[in-house]
């Protein structure tokens, strides 16, 4: 059972990435208050790691008394000012809108613990301006999780123009308590990761595109080539390729020509298939799961 640790971490915003992050540092010992303008998300939330916590005991990976320690860890409410009340930590992983994020920031930052820091999960946004409206913008800084945050053990720190050594290092100390493995990005677009999987994933449709191979086989080249758990078209089928459409043309736009979508994602997008939740994007799905051998194919692109 993890041991009890001392200072509260307050998670702003209750929603997939925010019920992943609740979860890891209630599992890791923090009490931790999850906070949401809209109810239902913190219903949903709560009821979502309990399962979490539930399946781990029934699978055998988690004991009975770690996952009850964990659920009593954990409370919910509506009221941001309330839940940041002492934090050490304020993990803010509300909608990706800037106004949004600064609002939270603003309300929970005066009641705070002296020495807390404050962590934004966004994707794309700058930390930098984030951090503006604060009044201590040295604490600010990224913590990027991965979705879904109990399985993936990646978190991406990101330093902004004014995140102090300090703050980093405590952001740092907190993932690896969670059990993380973290590393640090000098804010740019993209980070790491996402830079890198919009480039893939680009390339991968324009080897489409020309037909040089099937879409199958362009994902069993990464996946056996080079022991990518997904190929680049499935993964773009799970993230959407509307959402990969948006990075890239963010990405293009700051960072150049590299980055220019593929025409066959703009043509896709405007189809509608999206991938997953559309039920069609580079394969087609049926009852969630992938239909075999239902790739594009060159001669219908
Ligand atoms: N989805 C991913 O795979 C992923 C991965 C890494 C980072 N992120 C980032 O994490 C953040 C959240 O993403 P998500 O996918 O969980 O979004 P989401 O839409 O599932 O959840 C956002 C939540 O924020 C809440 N919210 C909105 N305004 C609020 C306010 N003023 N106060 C409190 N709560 C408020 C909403 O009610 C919603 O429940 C975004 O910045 C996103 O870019 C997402």
């Amino acid at each position: 059972m993890a041991a009890e640790r001392s200072g509260k971490v307050t998670v702003a915003g209750a929603g997939l990435m925010g019920t992943g992050i609740a979860h890891a540092f209630a599992s890791a010992g923090y009490e931790t208050v999850l906070t949401d303008i809209a109810g239902e998300a913190l219903t949903r939330a709560q009821s979502a790691i309990a399962k979490i916590l539930d399946d781990g005991v029934r699978l055998g990976k988690l004991e009975a008394g770690a996952a009850e320690s964990a659920k009593t860890l954990l409370s919910v409410t509506a009221d941001t000012v309330e839940a940041a009340t002492g934090a050490s930590l304020l993990v803010e992983t509300v909608s990706e809108q800037m106004p949004i994020k600064i609002a939270v920031l603003e309300a929970a930052e005066p009641v705070l613990a002296e020495h807390a820091i404050i962590a934004t999960n966004t994707s794309a946004l700058s930390i930098t301006e984030i951090a503006r409206g604060t009044r201590d913008p040295s604490r600010v800084v990224g913590m990027h999780f991965f979705n879904p945050v109990h399985k993936m053990k990646l978190v991406e720190l990101v330093r902004g123009l004014q995140t102090s050594d300090e703050t980093l290092a405590i952001a740092r100390g907190y993932s690896d308590s969670i059990g993380k493995t973290s590393i640090v990005v000098n804010e740019a677009p993209g980070l790491t990761t996402s830079r890198m999987s919009a480039l893939a994933g680009n390339e991968a449709m324009y080897m489409l595109m020309e037909g040089t191979a099937s879409a199958e086989d362009i994902d069993t080249a990464l996946r056996l080539g080079f022991n990518h758990p997904l190929g680049p078209l499935e993964l773009g089928d799970v993230t959407g390729w509307d959402t990969r459409l948006a990075v890239l043309r963010y990405l293009h736009q700051t960072l150049g020509e590299k980055f220019r979508p593929c025409p066959l994602i703009i043509k896709m997008v405007a189809a509608g298939r999206f991938g997953r939740k559309s039920g069609a994007g580079v394969y087609r799905y049926e009852n969630g799961e992938k239909v075999p051998g239902s790739g594009l194919k060159a001669s219908t692109l």
